[in-house]
């Protein structure tokens, strides 16, 4: 490529803005766009307006029709029939989009429109695939946020990065640039808010880089992230655990392989302690006036089903969670677990009888047998891999 000019024929960046009643905040961002862009990079904006209530969609068509056209920057509008989401919407914009550069931002000024040249020099400069604003990394920063959504936030971070196992420190921002190349194969399920997360776990070695930005949170209007928001996340989070391939370790060593799942297995076995004991006491106490061996035993079912969902999920990282498969492997996980239990008490009766043991000593060699051999079996019988790895 020699020139650049702001009068290509083919934008050069698309920037797709989504709105649901943003109709005090839409034209300041357009605005704000057009007096940022490098006049040397012919943009087109393309918003994305679900038919909002407070005619979001009819400012911006009266705007267009007035409006001086400024070269090298032109606005589009998609109007669709009703509020099907951001994702979503973020899609139809890219449908849309002309260039093969793209940039998603929110329409509330949360998104400094100054950072836009900033991502398409480093997507240039580094060759990059996709660059994130983040408000994670250093430099970066939240304003006007609550506690509580701060809080909300981190948590949502920090599920998909240790539960997806997602690298970028800022997966859940909505700010962000990328080759649409990229996102050429995939089949997005674009629930909810989180594009991007979909597209960090979808795609397979891209040249990722970050760059700081401080998110303010918007003046006019209010967020339009509600419950179902949040139920979306889950389910959006779930879905791509499922079928994701990302996988949480890159430890080759056996021995550490083998040694960490063992470990994950006892704190499960202990976190399976604490459970029995609160339902056991649970039952018993006001709640409910069970007969405490009723009780007990609801403790000890309560205990099993939390052990093995926790070592489905996080030990043995299974994640075929087909009825068959899941019932038969509950029911060698209680098998197992059950003859564990009698192992133990044979062990301790042994130990003590035979050898004349202390009983807390004999306790403590019976429990480590027991655990042992029940990680052994799991691993080998129920989950199926091989023993050493
Ligand atoms: N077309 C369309 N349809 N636009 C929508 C929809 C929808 O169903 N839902 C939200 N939007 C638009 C809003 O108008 C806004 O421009 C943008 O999407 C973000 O929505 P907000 O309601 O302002 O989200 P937020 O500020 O609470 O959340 C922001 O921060 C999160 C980071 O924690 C967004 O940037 C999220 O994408 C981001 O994950
Ligand atoms: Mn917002």
């Amino acid at each position: 490529m020699t020139l650049e000019t702001r009068n290509e024929k083919r934008p050069q960046v698309s920037i797709i803005i989504p709105t649901y009643n943003e109709s005090q905040n839409i034209l300041n961002v357009l605005k704000s766009i057009g007096d940022i862009i490098p006049k040397n990079i012919f943009t087109e904006a393309i918003v994305v307006d679900d038919n909002s209530p407070d005619g979001t969609g009819k400012i911006v068509e009266d705007y267009l029709k007035n409006v001086k056209k400024i070269a090298g920057y032109t606005i589009d509008i998609i109007h669709r029939t009703t509020k099907n989401g951001l994702s979503s919407a973020i899609l139809s914009g890219i449908q849309h989009a002309t260039s093969d550069t793209i940039v998603v931002m929110d329409s509330d000024l949360s998104h400094p429109p100054q950072i836009i040249p900033k991502m398409i020099d480093v997507l240039k400069k580094y060759q990059c695939d996709l660059v994130v604003a983040s408000r994670y990394i250093t430099g970066g920063n939240i304003q006007g946020w609550t506690t509580k959504r701060k809080l909300m936030s981190k948590i949502a971070t920090m599920i998909a990065k240790k539960g997806l196992g997602v690298k970028t420190k800022d997966p859940m921002s909505g700010f962000f640039a990328f080759k649409k190349n990229i996102i050429k194969e995939l089949n997005f399920d674009a629930l909810g808010y989180k594009l991007l997360l979909e597209i960090l776990v979808k795609t397979k070695g891209l040249n990722i880089k970050e760059i700081p930005y401080t998110f303010e949170n918007r003046k006019f209007g209010s967020s339009k992230l509600d419950y179902s928001t949040i139920v979306d996340y889950f389910k959006s989070v779930w879905k791509l655990y499922k079928n994701g391939k990302i996988k949480t370790t890159n430890e080759k060593r056996n021995s550490v392989r083998f040694l960490s799942k063992a470990a994950r297995f006892f704190t499960v076995g202990a976190s399976g302690l604490a459970v029995n004991y609160i339902i056991s006491t649970l039952f018993t106490s006001g709640l409910t006036d069970f007969w405490y061996i009723h009780a007990n035993i609801f403790g000890i079912i309560a205990s099993i089903s939390t052990n093995f969902i926790l070592n489905k999920v996080w030990t043995f990282e299974d994640r075929d969670f087909s009825r068959k498969k899941t019932l038969s492997q509950f029911g060698k996980f209680s098998m197992f677990s059950s003859i564990g239990a009698l192992v133990q008490i044979g062990i301790v009766f042994w130990l003590v009888d035979t050898y004349d043991i202390s009983y807390p000593l004999a306790l403590i060699s019976a429990i480590t047998t027991a655990a042992f051999s029940n990680f052994v079996l799991n691993k080998k019988l129920t989950f199926k891999e091989k023993l050493w790895n």
